[in-house]
């Protein structure tokens, strides 16, 4: 008998939100519940995703055009999905990613204050990226601009889209929100709360998955 396929979370949101340390826990709880999973970065986690994460994220990154951003970012999802994502489902583990989808329509679709018509081309773009491959559950973790960006200049500088201006993440905010309201695949948390509130909310938002 084949087994069946593993499922697919995705951890979303802000820069800062929270979406490291809420993988972290999730992958250990799905560990002691026997569950074999795997943690994704988009883009990152393949060579070219690694290498294109590092263009799109380096602050040295100059001149690159609003149309470049968003075809590299798809680059890197759609080999993160065939070489790792598709693979790892189809022989039953699960994979929880750090970002997907949504982050493309947030960032390269609502950010820049692109039209709807724009931002429903975007959105079908990204299905050419996935393949085919949706994720089972995205849980957004919704934190308010200025705070998330707050989180991460305590402990680092910011990166090259970390720097762009607090309105550009206030429309990305939205965007993702916006996104959660059309979807019931999407689940969205206060990511204010306590991390280990969080973790046990997206334990139990999981857990229907399990069975
Ligand atoms: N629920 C929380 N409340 C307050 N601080 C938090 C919470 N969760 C994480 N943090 C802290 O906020 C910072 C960012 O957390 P984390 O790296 O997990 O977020 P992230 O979404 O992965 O960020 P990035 O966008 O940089 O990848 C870290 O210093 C972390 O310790
Ligand atoms: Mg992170």
């Amino acid at each position: 008998m084949t087994k069946p396929r593993g499922r697919f979370i995705v951890l979303d949101g802000p820069d800062g939100c929270g979406k490291s340390t809420q993988i972290k826990n999730l992958v250990r709880f799905l560990a002691r519940s026997r569950i074999d999973a795997v943690a994704a970065k988009d883009p990152g986690t393949t060579a070219l995703g690694k290498d294109l994460r590092k263009i799109l994220l380096d602050r040295q990154t100059k001149g690159l055009s609003g149309g470049a951003e968003l075809f590299l970012y798809l680059a890197a999802r759609a080999q993160l999905v065939s070489e790792v994502i598709r693979p790892t489902l189809a022989r039953g583990a699960w994979v929880v990613c750090d970002r997907f989808s949504a982050s493309t329509v947030a960032y390269q679709g609502y950010g820049p204050g692109h039209p709807p018509r724009q931002i429903r081309l975007i959105t079908e773009l990204c299905r050419i990226a996935e393949g085919g491959t949706e994720p089972d559950l995205t849980i957004l973790l919704d934190l308010a601009s200025g705070e998330g960006l707050g989180r991460i200049t305590r402990s680092r500088s910011k990166d090259r889209m970390e720097s762009r201006p607090l309105a550009y993440h206030r429309r990305v905010r939205k965007g993702f929100l916006a996104q959660a309201a059309q979807d019931g695949r999407f689940a969205v948390l206060d990511a204010q709360e306590d991390p280990y509130d969080l973790h046990l909310k997206i334990q139990a938002l999981v857990a229907p998955l399990l069975v």
